[in-house]
């Protein structure tokens, strides 16, 4: 079992300090082909016939979200690449910014070009705050080199809020205003940052575009499954011998990546794709990883057999609760209800009853919550529910 390094391909390779090393590895010839020999709907097509679908967590398909912002009317248009990367457990944005932010550059510079922005940002997590100069840095030296005369690429740092990481509360952030999501439709595309057509894309998607450019979409396609063509960059964490950052075709399977790469032994269960990410027991380990089965955003936690799943749970609700936005009720008070009965299950003080309520608050939340963190927060606790039953069981007073 090896890795596929296509996004971190210069990573550990190039110097992030000087551009000279990027450049002798192709860098911004993938810009200089969609300005000269491309049009922006011919980018776009080759960025929808590879399959690229959003990195973020949500899988969205890229091509298509350029398609509606450039197709959207009006002059002004933003590009955003989301560096907040606040999911619990995930750090492979960070390794990317730290090792090789040209890439990344290149592909807001591309996507600008695609959808005719004239202003990118990239939306920084304020505990990536060291790394605001190394990334200032690297925007100098590609406008110096005449790279950036298309689009300006500035840089907003968070204020330490996971919700702002959600598309809707990051562009309120940049705003000025208090990141708090927003009601959809409109969708960024047509209707985002002060109203103008917006792209948002994480780190991941974009650092795949350079390539998608330079190679063909029929490259690109080839790599991967069905429905998830290319790689995933992993973070993987927890009760490992080898935690770390790993890039993989996707489809490979989570065994393969927590027991041959990062070396776990004794698994319990692997937590995929952060606090609000999927639980899989360890009988199920075999599962592939791909948007069709699950994914995420590339957080995989892992759990050997002397950790309690409740204890798990409880503090992780205990996370969403802090974290919600408090907009809508069924994320501001369904994840504080959900901490109180998760306590009582800690303390072993459940209630045959209180099984009940989190099933059918679950339900609600996902149904009615505006917003991924409260259609997703009642998942851990219906992935355990499901799968490690016996242990609310056994916590019944
Ligand atoms: C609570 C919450 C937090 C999120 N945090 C991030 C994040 O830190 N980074 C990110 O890229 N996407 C995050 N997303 C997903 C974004 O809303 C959005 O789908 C993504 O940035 C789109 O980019 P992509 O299509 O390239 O994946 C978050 C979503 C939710 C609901």
């Amino acid at each position: 079992m090896s890795e596929k390094r296509i996004v971190l391909k210069n990573c550990e390779v190039i110097d992030p300090r000087h551009i000279t090393t990027y450049l002798t590895r192709d860098g911004f010839r993938a810009l200089e082909k969609a300005q000269k020999e491309m049009t922006p709907e011919e980018i776009i097509e080759e960025v929808k016939a590879s399959g690229l679908r959003g990195r973020g967590g949500a899988g969205f398909p890229c091509g298509l979200k350029w398609e509606l912002a450039r197709n959207a009317p009006g002059d002004e248009k933003y590009v955003i690449c989301n560096a907040d990367e606040g999911e619990v457990g995930t750090f492979k944005d960070r390794y990317i910014l730290q090792n090789d932010p040209f890439t990344l550059i290149e592909g807001i510079a591309i996507a600008a070009h695609a959808i005719g922005a004239k202003q990118g940002y990239i939306y920084l997590r304020a505990e990536y705050h060291h790394l605001l100069d190394s990334l200032v840095n690297a925007i100098d030296q590609a406008k110096e080199r005449g790279f950036l005369q298309h689009v300006d690429i500035d840089i907003r740092e968070g204020a330490g809020a996971y919700v702002c990481g959600e598309e809707s509360a990051l562009m309120d952030s940049i705003e000025g205003k208090r990141g708090e999501v927003r009601y959809r439709p409109p969708f960024p595309p047509t209707k985002g940052l002060w109203g103008k057509p917006t792209i948002i894309n994480n780190v991941e998607t974009l650092m795949n575009i350079p390539q998608i450019i330079l190679n063909g979409a029929s490259w690109f396609n080839q790599i991967g499954t069905e429905r998830s063509k290319g790689t995933k960059v992993f973070s993987v964490s927890g009760d490992v011998k080898r935690p770390g950052v790993y890039e993989l075709v996707l489809g490979t399977r989570l065994k393969e990546l927590v027991e041959e790469l990062a070396l776990a032994e004794k698994v319990k269960m692997v937590q995929v794709g952060g606090a609000t990410g999927r639980l899989v027991p360890y009988d199920m380990i075999d599962t592939a990883l791909s948007f069709e089965t699950i994914l995420g955003a590339g957080a995989i936690t892992v759990f050997d057999q002397s950790r309690d799943v409740i204890d798990i749970v409880y503090r992780t609700m205990e996370f969403l609760a802090e974290e919600s936005c408090g907009k809508c009720a069924p994320c501001r008070e369904g994840t504080e209800a959900m901490v109180e009965i998760l306590g009582r299950f800690f303390r072993s003080e459940g209630m045959e009853k209180d099984i009940r309520v989190l099933e059918e608050l679950s339900s609600a939340m996902m149904l009615s919550s505006l917003c991924g963190l409260g259609q997703a927060a009642p998942i851990p606790v219906t992935d355990s529910l499901q799968y490690f039953r016996n242990d609310y069981e056994n916590r019944i007073k």
